[in-house]
């Protein structure tokens, strides 16, 4: 059975101390709530990683990074490798963000190159793919989709495409308070897993993780996870209040 995830992305918010307080009580939390099948992932900036993997039970809280470098290694000042975050305790990546594709124009190509890095250095990719919302009003939405999945991780084979996480958030829906709606949410999840059966066969469509992301919220989480193919979500600002996070957690 696929794993469900509630994934915390905290962006560019919250210094080390806070950050360290925030993962306390969501692992508080987590120590006393039966999790089962499912799983919790906070991704913390570059600089907090080690002290919040310190901080978290493994069994329950998972840490993850929001980006590396598209290299192994060496001259390239400012950039934070994939071994250097594996080193740290974390254990998953946020690659392909929006805000990655928007502001620092990463495009699929350069995406597939950290995918692959990644995978090399144990960390599984939890891959964003969202359309802008020109692409939504003009029907484009399952084209920009599949191409951002064909180019930017479908060249896996089986077996690394097995480790992967695959996270729908439509760029208009993130911090805007506008989300999809659990029919758009789940019309794409379904379109998503259709495309991930026709590249891999039906059961490794049916053992992916596919996360949705988009002002996720303590008020909206249960009904986008009750969709049979939206497996939890990856939540930007409703994860930096733990009481939220937790009842987003508590929606799965
Ligand atoms: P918001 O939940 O703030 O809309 O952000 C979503 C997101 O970008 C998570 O990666």
């Amino acid at each position: 059975m696929r794993k469900q995830i509630v994934a915390g992305n905290w962006k560019m918010n919250t210094n080390i101390q806070d950050g360290i307080k925030l993962a306390k009580a969501i692992n508080d939390f987590a120590s006393n709530y039966n999790l089962e099948n499912k799983e919790i992932i906070l991704a913390p900036p570059f600089t907090h990683l080690s002290s919040i993997v310190k901080e978290v039970d493994p069994k329950k809280i998972s840490v993850a990074a929001q980006n590396c470098a598209a290299w192994e290694k060496g001259a390239y000042t400012g950039e934070v490798s994939a071994e250097m975050i594996y080193s740290s305790g974390a254990h998953f990546i946020i690659i392909g963000h929006s805000e990655r594709r928007q502001y620092f124009n990463e495009y699929n190509a350069t995406l597939f190159q950290k995918v692959k890095i990644c995978l090399k250095n144990s960390l599984h990719p939890v891959f964003c793919v969202g359309e802008l919302l020109a692409e939504r009003e003009s029907d484009k939405y399952f084209e920009v989709i599949k191409r951002q999945l064909v180019e930017g991780i479908f060249g896996l084979d089986s077996e690394n495409f097995g480790k992967v996480i695959i996270a729908y958030e439509p760029v208009w829906a993130i911090g805007t308070g506008k989300t999809a709606t659990p029919i758009q949410a789940q019309g794409m999840h379904k379109y998503i897993r259709k495309l991930i059966s026709e590249k891999y066969g039906v059961t490794i469509a049916n053992e992916t993780t596919i996360l949705y992301g988009g002002s996720c919220n303590a008020g909206n989480a249960k009904e986008l996870f009750a969709q049979p193919d939206v497996d939890g979500g990856l939540v930007g600002g409703a994860s930096l209040k733990a009481n939220e996070f937790i009842e987003i957690i508590k929606a799965l």
